[in-house]
């Protein structure tokens, strides 16, 4: 038997062909283009990801028997506002989960309606990526657009409609929309009024591993695939990520360096950050998280390395990076290239370098860069330590987290041991293993993961680096207060 995990990133999709056993035989990336219209603005083609999803199928299951593929589960960036007409068309390109142009929208949710009444509706406060506020943006900025949605979709969901013709989405994903009142798992009656769309314009709630269908007779054909296959709607890229590293149930931590990184806290109880500086989240596991989302990780190394070093051999860029120059950096980088999320939540914040001198090198500044990174995970991670949650050690996923250097850095910056999982490819894993679960082959996500996760390889911190680290992260901590007041002018 064979499950398929669909992870619809934001730079690509990645398909993988999991058997029972949980080993991964086969795996295909197709990429897709990502348009950045403004400064700030994120967009992409929604029929991208299917065409992506369409070519890339039949390459995975080549070589198996078509008929021992048994169940389809996703992973899929969340917020992303798919606008759908009453035939189902897309109105406008998704405008993605790090797409900044709503600080007027979210500044009238947080300001005019209120913070405490919109955590009270949802267990959340809206931020520039969340979906309500794009709603809000459409209805402002594209009357014409905004009148003619029927449905009101998640990227992922997208492609579960395209497989089965049935609009849904899973409690996990749904709670990034700021429309579902996450404790009790329903759509938030407030919430749709103050953004004016009724819940017929809403796709059906699901858990992660429930099925929602199987697949179209016409997208069967295309897949090479029986029709017979099941579909489970999955969930955001985070919690599938967590399922795919085993973080489920009570006090778990995963850490995601993809192109946002996250820190991801699961919990098996409802609970809700004060502050609203982390998310919360329903899982896939049927329990809750709270989630830190920093809006360019791995991607600023990406951003330095293609455009401003040209030069696409990470590794050996890192190689050039000394042991003892860990920890005694005097270069800084504030990794906010496309504004940040948590836990500053500021649209306006820049990337920047601080304290360059002559005899700075370029390794220095990729130093800076990887170490930048790991201080604003820091910040997400400081918020849930002041929450009184206890993370004594976290699994690590996604591609910064192949980088040795990055993981020690990380491990060091956050003084914690970091655990790399066997199959290191989160979402998608994850996604294969909802499918499993939908498909009946283990009563419980948890008793899926506890049969099919295993941890290979463990970073652990250095007390000695930990400490000067320590020390380096108390100076990052002052630069971005520093500039705040500076950003908005530099538009
Ligand atoms: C989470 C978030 C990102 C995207 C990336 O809140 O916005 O992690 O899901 O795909």
């Amino acid at each position: 038997m064979y499950y398929i995990g669909i992870d619809l990133g934001t730079s690509a999709v990645k398909l993988l062909l999991v058997d029972e056993a949980g080993k991964v035989v086969n795996e295909v990336t197709k990429e897709y283009p990502l348009s950045f219209p403004r400064p700030g603005w994120s967009e992409q083609e929604p029929a991208d990801w299917w065409s992506a999803v369409l070519a890339g199928v039949p390459e995975l299951i080549s070589g198996v028997d078509a008929g021992s593929v048994r169940g389809i589960g996703l992973g899929g960036q969340m917020h992303g506002l798919v606008a759908l007409d009453e035939l189902d068309n897309v109105i406008r390109p998704a405008i993605l989960w790090n797409d900044g142009r709503t600080a007027k929208e979210t500044d009238y949710l947080n300001e005019v309606v209120g913070r405490d009444k919109l955590s009270q509706y949802t267990a959340n406060i809206a931020f520039a990526g969340f979906t309500a506020p794009k709603i809000l943006w459409m209805k402002a900025n594209e009357p014409d657009n905004y009148a003619r949605i029927s449905k009101i979709m998640l990227p992922k969901d997208y492609l579960v409609y395209q497989m089965t013709g049935v609009h849904a989405t899973d409690y996990s994903d749904a709670s990034g929309m700021l429309l579902l009142d996450v404790q009790h798992k329903r759509w938030s009656k407030e919430m749709l009024d103050i953004c004016g769309i009724a819940e017929k314009q809403l796709p059906k709630l699901y858990e992660s591993w429930q099925a929602v269908g199987t697949l179209k007779p016409d997208v069967a054909a295309a897949f090479g695939l029986p029709e017979s296959v099941l579909v489970c709607d999955g969930a955001g890229d985070n919690a599938a990520a967590a399922v795919g590293t085993g973080t489920v149930g009570a006090g778990g931590c995963n850490i995601s360096l993809g192109t946002s990184g996250t820190v991801f806290i699961s919990s098996d109880k409802f609970g809700v950050d004060p502050h609203n500086a982390l998310h919360s989240f329903a899982h896939a596991d049927g329990g809750y998280h709270l989630m830190g989302c920093m809006l360019s990780a791995a991607s600023c190394n990406k951003w330095w390395m293609d455009e401003i070093s040209g030069d696409t051999d990470y590794a050996a860029e890192q190689a050039k990076i000394d042991d003892a120059k860990l920890g005694r950096n005097h270069v800084y980088f504030l990794p906010y290239l496309m504004g940040e999320r948590s836990p500053i939540n500021d649209v306006n914040a820049r990337g920047t370098f601080t304290g360059l001198t002559m005899d700075t090198t370029h390794a220095d500044m990729t130093q800076a860069v990887l170490e930048g990174v790991a201080f604003a995970i820091r910040d997400s991670f400081e918020v849930a330590k002041s929450l009184g949650v206890s993370i004594p050690r976290s699994n690590i996923c996604g591609g910064g987290a192949k980088s040795p250097l990055w993981r020690k850095i990380l491990a060091n910056v956050l003084g914690i041991p970091l655990d790399m999982v066997a199959t290191e490819q989160g979402p998608g894993y994850g996604g294969a293993i909802l499918a499993m679960v939908a498909d009946g082959r283990y009563p419980t996500v948890q008793a899926a993961c506890e049969a099919l996760v295993t941890v290979a390889s463990t970073t652990e911190p250095e007390p000695e680096l930990t400490k000067l680290y320590d020390e380096r992260y108390q100076q990052f901590k002052e630069i971005y207060p520093a500039m705040k007041s500076l950003f908005p002018k530099l538009m």
